[in-house]
């Protein structure tokens, strides 16, 4: 009973109003519930930003302008959005009274939900073990991983669904490194993070929302076992370095349980199915422009902008939320204390006044990497370069492995609406080439 409140308030209602607006062409209904905007956005971007740079709707502003978008994330005069604080007063009541104390990624403290002096805090505990050199040293283990999930594969007449045999399991595999994951536990955790994916949702049906429970609930569950598991034998992972540092560090990097749970599930769930989407979008794209793919055959240096565009183009977070601290006036607008203002970040990242022609695929572009995909400001993604790395090698070592892939039916898009992504994508991988170069 009080589960289905709970779905009540957090979905149901805004499910049934979503109806509604569609109806009514409201924008943020739209959003969330028009089947032609989950299917391809692109259009929904550009008609709100036909309507100006920050364009109001029913519940919140929309904002679709790059610098805008950019000025909103830095603003010390708007925090994040808390799960739940910005429903209308009854809605919100019983919310709160209805609401398990399971960790999410949008409540405290997950880094995503906290302000500073917290958010400070705990991102100089992360920073602290995630340096630029141990991601550099994950990047030789995702090249390692890439190769050996390939090797894999059939190859000659072997068709297969390249998201569930690849694009999460790279991801997995390189997350559970880092949080010290026992292989045996690998295939839970991809589990409980497809199940718990569309949890930023909002307006999910109740089947949905009980799946998304069921994901966070197992996740918590074992989340909790594996660390009180690494405190009585610590391994070399970055989580194990986290405990140790929070424990034996100075005062300022102190993490207690919850804290610490809270940043290894944020470190799961943030860098897991974003991850998985950057692979399949990346994959989905480049075997639609072949003559991008003879481009870098020739000229592999380009991968890196290469990731860069395919970022923009198909964001894996189409969008975020920040909440007015205070009144105060945007583009020309008088934003109220407490107002919703959605940051479209893929829309953002197709504004023609930053990025010239900004549909069309141009892995030459000279200022593709200007994107915000990684969001900005403090909470600027935390796993960036990490991301940067697993797209990259990720999908060079997929092309050259298996230069005439091509695809093999239409494929499928996640349900999700703030993530984007493909839950399938079968491909013909054609011969294989081994790593060596040498053709098997
Ligand atoms: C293509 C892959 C990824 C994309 C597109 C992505 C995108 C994002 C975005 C948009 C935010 C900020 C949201 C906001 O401003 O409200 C964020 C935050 C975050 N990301 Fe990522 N992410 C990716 C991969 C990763 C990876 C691999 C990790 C970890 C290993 C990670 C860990 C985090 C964390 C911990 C935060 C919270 C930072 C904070 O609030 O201070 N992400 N990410």
């Amino acid at each position: 009973m009080k589960e289905r409140l709970h779905w009540l308030a957090m979905h149901g209602f805004f499910r049934g109003a979503a109806a509604i607006g569609v109806r009514r062409g409201d924008l943020n209904s739209r959003l969330v519930a028009d089947p032609q905007v989950a299917a391809d956005p692109v259009p929904f971007y550009d008609e709100v930003r036909a309507r100006g740079a920050l364009v109001k709707s029913r519940v919140s502003y929309l904002a679709v302008d790059h610098a805008l978008a950019g000025e909103l994330l830095r603003s010390e005069d708007f925090r994040v959005l808390m799960m739940g604080s910005n429903l209308p007063g009854p809605i919100a009541w019983l919310e709160q009274r209805t609401r398990d104390d399971l960790l999410h990624p949008l409540r405290p403290p997950s880094l995503l939900a906290v302000e500073p002096p917290n958010h400070t805090r705990y991102r100089k505990s992360v920073s602290a073990v995630f340096t630029p050199r141990a991601v550099a040293g994950l990047r030789d283990r995702v090249e390692q991983t890439a190769v050996g999930l390939l090797e894999q594969l059939p190859d000659e007449s072997g068709v297969v669904d390249i998201v569930a045999r690849y694009c999460s399991q790279l991801p997995v595999a390189i997350i559970s490194d880092i949080l010290g994951v026992p292989d045996q536990d690998r295939g839970r955790v991809l589990e409980f993070g497809e199940l718990a994916a569309p949890s930023l949702d909002i307006g999910l049906p109740w089947r949905q929302y009980r799946s998304v429970q069921r994901g966070i609930a197992g996740f918590n569950f074992w989340l909790a076992d594996h660390l009180r598991e690494l405190r009585r034998s610590p391994s070399d992972s970055l989580m194990s370095q986290l405990i140790q540092t929070s424990e034996s560090g100075p005062a300022e990097t102190h993490l207690d349980d919850t804290e610490l749970l809270a940043i290894a599930g944020l470190v799961l769930a943030a860098g897991f199915e974003t991850t998985v989407n950057l692979l399949s979008n990346g994959i989905r794209m480049l075997l639609d422009a072949p003559e991008h793919l003879r481009t870098l055959r020739e000229r592999p240096e380009l991968w890196p902008n290469t990731v860069e565009e395919i970022l923009r183009l198909d964001s894996p977070v189409q969008l975020t939320a920040r909440v007015a601290l205070k009144d105060v006036e945007l583009a020309g607008k008088q934003i109220n204390r407490g107002d919703l203002i959605v940051v479209y970040l893929a829309a953002a990242n197709r504004d023609p006044a930053v990025f010239p022609d900004p549909h069309r695929f141009d892995i030459e572009r000279p200022n593709a990497g200007r994107h915000l995909a990684f969001s900005g400001g403090r909470h600027f993604c935390l796993g960036a370069a990490l991301a940067r790395a697993e797209g990259e090698v990720g999908l060079r070592t997929f092309f050259e492995h298996f230069p005439d892939v091509c695809a093999a039916g239409v494929g499928s898009r996640r349900g999700t609406r703030v993530l984007r992504g493909w839950s399938t994508l079968p491909v013909a991988l054609g011969r294989a080439r081994s790593m060596a170069g040498i053709d098997s």
